[in-house]
């Protein structure tokens, strides 16, 4: 039993000021549960609206990926400057420090290797795992278009179902194979089915036109980053994302794959995050490559 209040200070209520409801600040995101929404503030900065994402979950697919050979030596390094680690649950027990402060988002689909038809994919990771990781989202990806079109968007769906039980937000992942064409046209209709279906956030390829896909995506949209390319057009791309609306980019081989990876990571984050242009960011990686 705790003592009996016997302050003497005066209790004040307030009551000139009407508690608020202030509204979730991430797009579409207004009506989650609690936990759903406390799991999204650690993969986006509440402050700036937007997430650096490392994604470093190609070996689930490709093996020992350029760059990914050892992720113990290339990608702890980077993990301080990111917001949240995109990985297998392979890589995060067998690297990745449980003290991490990053959140994760943990790959939850696979089944063919590059070998094989990609498409053909099945949920990978349980929800009780996921839940035992302590995981802030899970992503499955989809093939909209792809021969096992139906089996992907039931893993999609089936997911978020579970995700939905326990406050676990889902990415949905839009797989672009070789038959399927990356335009605004295509990937406006594989993130609009994602969102519709119910994923809390949907990562995508950075086209041409990506406003229109931004505008009818009513979630929050973050692009891979894709094949490596050089340091500033990797910068650009970044910057038209997020010029277009992107809530942040999900970037793996154009950091990991950098010459100089942590001094990419910085730049890659004051575009995201403070809206640097592409040239500056470019100095800034320079500059940060030069002191190593
Ligand atoms: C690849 O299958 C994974 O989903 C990656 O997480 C994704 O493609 C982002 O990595 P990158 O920036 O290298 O394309």
């Amino acid at each position: 039993m705790p003592e009996a209040d016997e302050s003497v200070k005066k209790k004040d209520y307030f009551l000139d000021i009407p508690q608020k409801n202030d509204p979730f600040f991430l797009k579409g995101s207004n009506n989650y549960d609690w936990g759903m929404k406390n799991r999204l503030s650690r993969v986006f900065n509440p402050k700036s609206g937007k997430t650096v994402m490392l994604a470093f979950d190609h070996g689930y697919f490709q093996g020992p990926t350029t760059g990914l050979e050892r992720l113990d030596v290339t990608i702890k390094p980077l993990s301080p400057f990111a917001d949240a680690l995109m990985c297998t649950r392979g890589a995060l027990r067998s690297i990745i420090n449980p003290e991490t402060q990053n959140s994760v988002v943990m790959r939850a689909s696979g089944g063919p290797s590059i070998l094989k038809e990609l498409s053909n994919e099945q949920i990978a990771v349980d929800i009780d795992d996921a839940l035992r990781m302590n995981v802030s989202a899970m992503a499955v990806q989809v093939f909209v278009g792809g021969a096992h079109e139906t089996q992907s968007i039931h893993n999609l769906t089936r997911l978020i179902d579970a995700g939905n039980r326990y406050g676990v937000p889902v990415l949905g992942v839009t797989a672009v194979g070789k038959e399927l064409t990356r335009d605004a046209r295509y990937i406006g209709l594989a993130t609009r089915i994602i969102a519709e279906l119910g994923a809390a956030f949907v990562k995508t390829y950075f086209v041409d036109d990506f406003e229109t896909v931004v505008a009818a995506c009513p979630v929050p949209v973050v692009i891979a980053g894709g094949k490596k390319l050089a340091e500033l057009d990797a910068l650009k791309m970044a910057h038209g994302a997020i010029q277009a609306g992107a809530a942040g980019v999900d970037m793996g081989r154009n950091i990991f794959q950098s010459d100089h990876p942590i001094a990419m990571i910085q730049a890659v984050r004051k575009v995201v995050h403070e809206g640097m242009s592409a040239e500056h960011a470019f100095e800034l990686y320079r500059d940060l490559a030069k002191k190593k």
